[in-house]
């Protein structure tokens, strides 16, 4: 970021990046349509603040950095908030975390080596609120809107099931006479995928993320739409202080008993390098937890210092956003490539603008299928939305279009399979070249067989396989195990050391689990869990090639449309020859009779204790069952772990004292991970 030196420079840049801001803010709240990315804008107002900063004279009253929010619609009622609903300032690190509690350490006077307590919990990215209720009854609720005042969408949000419309009665304390409960409105990942597929059935354009989804399900002016969308409240926080509450934690324990779903997971931690351990598993959990999350929020423990520490303008000295890395970015699509699947099927795959998305520089990004290009619209030259969720392949969300100059192409589908020139066909969403004898196929399935969780042939990459295939020393995958070091002679690329590599990588794949060999084959639909399940049951490849639908239909997991592409594949006599082939010159290792081996929990004992943020228990239990592990309800000896969550209870005292393995859920989920499951 540049600032101007001269006032007019400055006043100039801070003109123009107010228009800008402004023009986004509406697109944003009023439009639900954003056409730059969080992190862009946040760039933006980050560069005007550094401007007003330097040259103070400059700041007007109607400066976006002068309020927070948007302003409320007209065609809604206002209410404004009797505690201004504030923002929060940002750390983009742990440094930037570091300063925080340094600063706090400073207004508080306290010495650098006393810890302060904060309250650490997930920063939802949904639209926040306001509930009023008076004498224990919801009677207002309001968007932020400005801060000052919001909205007035009551009809709206008595729609949502985890809102109380009544708190719940407490023996310990009597309700106050006012109550101002602060919280996230959202909607899950889940149901936003869902929703947007409903949508597109309907001819709908998409919601282009979860918030905006949320937010556009809460604004409406038609309550009974808002009641049909899957929307949910969390708590994070109160307005006036009204509730007999000496600490933020106590106020969520609070608001829970009081019928409130609140942040979970949330933790007490004592001084700062406790708060960035809780950061790191936060960001762990990102991508297995139900909600979009952006970040998680540090507060001061203790609200007695929240009135010492005080707000700046907009907003508290005592709270701070730690913000994960932006997983959405805007970028330009500059070309497409066809890509041949094994199975035959054409991907469109983007070439972009290379652009860092959470920590990752990204160049390339899947459009899914032509049907898919065609429905967004996305045209060769475009600005585009790319987003990467975890380990997902990075995805075009969409085209921005009042980005375009008018030079952009259309995406075509084409009408020869790039590889081969054969024939394509259009068989659902997908373009399908139909020659059984593509190489591009061949590539693919080569690739798939060498792949870590197939046969694991290191050196069998892209580049080796595309060589092998167009230059004819491999005509079928079972080839590879008839290559010797002659066949390399002459392709560019190999030294005497690599070949041999290969060679060997080769050698020790002859040998090999059943369960292995089923997956590499690539029959559609045999993933790992599947291969495991069939070589468990079936033992052998000839009882397992010798099995009918019904017999395959017998064994869990596995359905009619299942059944029939194993039985076919089977029957082939292609593939019949191929398999022979692979018999030649590979051992298949037969399935022990026991579980143990196959099932990676097999003999072991899972205890939770504590509520996991990213599953239910229920789905814990069944994917410690489908591994073969068994889940108990108390710790013992034989306990293998204890998995714990947020608010562990005597459990993990037991375990501890049994001198049990202790997991946290992040350690557990990367076992999870390891077995290939997917929570
Ligand atoms: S506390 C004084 N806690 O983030 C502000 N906010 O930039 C107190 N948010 O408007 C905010 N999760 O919409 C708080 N656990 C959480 C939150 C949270 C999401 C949102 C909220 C707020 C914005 C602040």
């Amino acid at each position: 970021m540049k600032i101007p030196r001269n006032i007019e420079e400055a006043r100039r840049r801070a003109e123009e990046l107010r228009r800008e801001i402004h023009e986004h803010n509406y697109r944003y709240y009023v439009l639900n349509q954003p056409i730059i990315s969080d992190a862009e804008y946040d760039a933006l107002m980050a560069e005007l603040r550094a401007i007003e900063r330097q040259f103070p004279e400059l700041v007007t009253p109607d400066s976006p950095t002068q309020r927070v929010g948007a302003p409320p619609r007209e065609e809604f009622g206002t209410v404004r908030h009797t505690v201004p609903m504030l923002s929060l300032e940002d750390a983009r690190n742990e440094e930037e975390l570091r300063a925080f509690d340094a600063r706090i350490h400073r207004f508080l006077r306290l010495p650098p080596g006393e810890p302060v307590v904060y309250a650490a919990e997930p920063k939802y990215d949904g639209l926040s609120c306001e509930l009023v209720y008076v004498d224990g009854v919801l009677t207002v609720a309001s968007t932020r809107g400005d801060g000052q005042v919001g909205e007035d969408v009551t009809p709206n949000v008595r729609t949502i099931d985890t809102v109380p419309l009544r708190l719940r009665e407490h023996p310990e304390f009597s309700i106050p006479e006012r109550l101002e409960v602060r919280g996230e409105v959202l909607i899950s990942k889940e149901d936003f995928a869902k929703l947007n597929q409903e949508r597109e059935r309907q001819g709908l354009s998409p919601f282009a993320n979860p918030r905006n989804a949320a937010a556009g399900s809460l604004r409406q002016l038609d309550p009974t739409i808002t009641a049909s969308r899957p929307l949910v409240f969390i708590a994070w926080g109160i307005g006036q202080r009204t509730l007999p509450t000496k600490t933020h934690r106590e106020t969520l324990d609070l608001l829970h008993k009081l019928g409130f779903r609140v942040a979970e997971p949330r933790r007490i931690c004592q001084g700062i390098e406790e708060v960035i351990a809780y950061y790191r598993e936060l960001e762990n959990l990102r991508d297995t937890f139900p909600f979009e999350l952006d970040g998680a929020v540090i507060k001061v423990n203790n609200m007695d210092l929240w009135e010492t520490l005080g707000t700046t303008a907009r907003s508290p000295r005592w709270a701070i956003a730690a913000k994960f890395k932006p997983r959405e970015r805007t970028t330009r699509l500059l070309d497409v490539q066809f890509q041949v699947g094994r199975t035959g099927i054409i991907t469109p795959v983007a070439l972009l603008e290379p652009v860092e998305v959470g920590g990752v520089v990204i160049s390339r990004a899947t459009l899914h299928n032509f049907e898919e290009v065609a429905r967004k619209d996305v045209r060769i030259g475009d600005w585009v939305f790319v987003r990467r969720a975890g380990d997902v392949i990075p995805e075009i969300v969409g085209p921005i279009p009042e980005r375009r100059k008018g030079t952009e192409r259309p995406i075509l589908p084409p009408d020869r399979c790039p590889v081969c020139q054969g024939e394509v066909v259009k068989e659902g969403a997908y373009l399908k070249c139909i020659n059984l004898a593509c190489p591009a196929k061949l590539e693919a399935a080569l690739r798939h067989m060498a792949g870590r969780r197939a046969l694991d042939i290191e050196g069998l990459g892209k580049k080796t396989a595309e060589l092998l295939v167009r230059r004819g020393k491999v005509q079928d995958p079972a080839d590879v195990f008839f290559l010797r070091a002659g066949d390399f002679q002459d392709l560019p690329g190999f030294a005497e050391k690599s070949i041999q590599n290969l060679l060997q990588a080769i050698d020790r794949a002859r040998r090999i689990p059943l369960h292995r060999f089923l997956f590499a084959l690539g029959i559609p639909g045999v993933g790992e869990q599947v291969a495991r399940t069939l070589a468990r049951e079936f033992r052998t490849l000839k009882a397992l090639q010798r099995a009918n639908e019904e017999a395959l239909m017998r064994v869990e997991g596995i359905g009619p449309e299942l059944a029939r592409n194993i039985t076919r594949f089977f029957k082939e006599p292609h593939n019949q020859r191929i398999l022979a082939k692979f018999l030649k010159a590979i051992t298949l290792e037969e399935e022990p009779e026991t579980e143990q081996d196959v099932m990676p929990f097999a003999g072991k004992t899972f205890v939770f204790t504590g509520a996991l943020a990213s599953m239910t228990r229920d789905r814990a239990r069944e994917l410690v069952e489908s591994l073969g592990g068994k889940v108990s309800s108390s710790v013992s000896r034989k306990t293998s772990y204890v998995v714990v969550g947020e608010n562990p209870g005597s459990k993990l005292d037991r375990a501890r004292e049994l001198g049990v393995p202790v997991l946290s859920e992040t350690e557990f989920l990367n076992m999870l991970k390891d077995t290939g499951a997917h929570p």
